[in-house]
Formats: C-alpha cells, structure tokens, sequence
C-alpha cells in the first residue's frame, strides 16, 4: 500500500523542509489553534532525500514578516511555498535577517529590553544555520532560542 499524502491544497502557504519533530513549534509561532479560523494540516516525520521532516500546510494565509523569521530560528532549511489555484507560484527558502528586533525575548533578567518598558529586545544574528544570536544591549546568548520566541 503507497503511504497516505495530505492533500494538496488549492490556496496558501505550504512551510517544508521542517526539522522532522518541529511541526508543532511552527503551529506555535503562526498562532495555531487559538489565533486563526484557517484549515491547517500537517504531516510529520515525512521522508525525504535528506531525512525525516515536518510540513505545515496553512488555506488561504500568507505569512507576515516576523512569522518567517521566527521558522528561520527553529527550521533554518525550511522552504515557504506560495500556492494559488493548486500551483506553486512562489517559493523561497527562509532566511534570518542581520538583526532581530521584538522577535525573541533576552535570557538575561537583569538586560534592559527586559526592565525598561519602552525598550525592545534586539538580537545580533551572528550565525544563520544554525541560528545564534546575541543581544545587542548585554551581548547574551540564548541557550535554547525556541524558548524564547515572543
Ligand atoms: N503543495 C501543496 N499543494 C499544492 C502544491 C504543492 O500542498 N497545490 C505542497 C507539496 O506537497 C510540497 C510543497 O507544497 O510539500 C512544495 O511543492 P513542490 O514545489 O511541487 O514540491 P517539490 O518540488 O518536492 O519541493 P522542493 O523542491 O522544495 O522540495
């Protein structure tokens, strides 16, 4: 018997290429289930030429900025694919930018993003993929980033 596929879908954003065992973080950071009506589905522990991934398949949403560059922290290889009318019409590979701003919250108690209100947190991204990042104001690393996406 062919192994059961989730179906295609007819429009959307199909998120590939997750680490396989990371679906579920994705869901997280998209706000799923409490932030959105959208049908999801997702598939784990898929085979593909390089391993096992995850996929995520989101109906009629596109992703917003700092979504993207949240999956870039958790599934640096990930792909974002665009669908409309059944086609793939854009795909591209997430990618960290140079910098983070409000997007993962400092380890450090005592750095400013984290006692002065109005300030945000800012990261240096110093490595893509792997992520890794320091804190622009007290220089820390995040030990595990995944706990501290906002
Ligand atoms: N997909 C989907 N619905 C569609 C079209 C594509 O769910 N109407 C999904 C596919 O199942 C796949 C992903 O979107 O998981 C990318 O599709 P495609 O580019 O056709 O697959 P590949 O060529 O295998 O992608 P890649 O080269 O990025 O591995």
């Amino acid at each position: 018997m062919k192994p059961m596929k989730i179906p295609k879908i007819k429009d959307g954003t199909v998120i590939d290429h997750i680490p396989a065992g990371n679906a579920i973080k994705v869901l997280r950071i998209l706000g799923i289930p409490e932030k959105t009506s959208s049908i999801v589905s997702v598939a784990m522990n898929v085979k593909s030429r390089i391993g096992r991934k995850d996929i995520v398949k989101v109906e009629n949403r596109e992703l917003a900025r700092d979504e993207v560059d949240k999956i870039a922290l958790i599934a640096p290889k990930a792909t974002i694919n665009i669908i409309r009318d059944y086609e793939v019409v854009e795909k591209h590979q997430v990618e960290l930018p140079d910098e983070l701003i409000g997007i993962v919250r400092c380890s450090n108690p005592t750095c400013i993003s984290n006692t002065r209100e109005p300030i945000e947190s800012r990261f240096k991204v110093i490595s893509k993929d792997p992520p890794r990042i320091v804190c622009y104001y007290c220089e820390r690393e995040p030990e595990d980033i995944d706990e501290k996406i906002i």
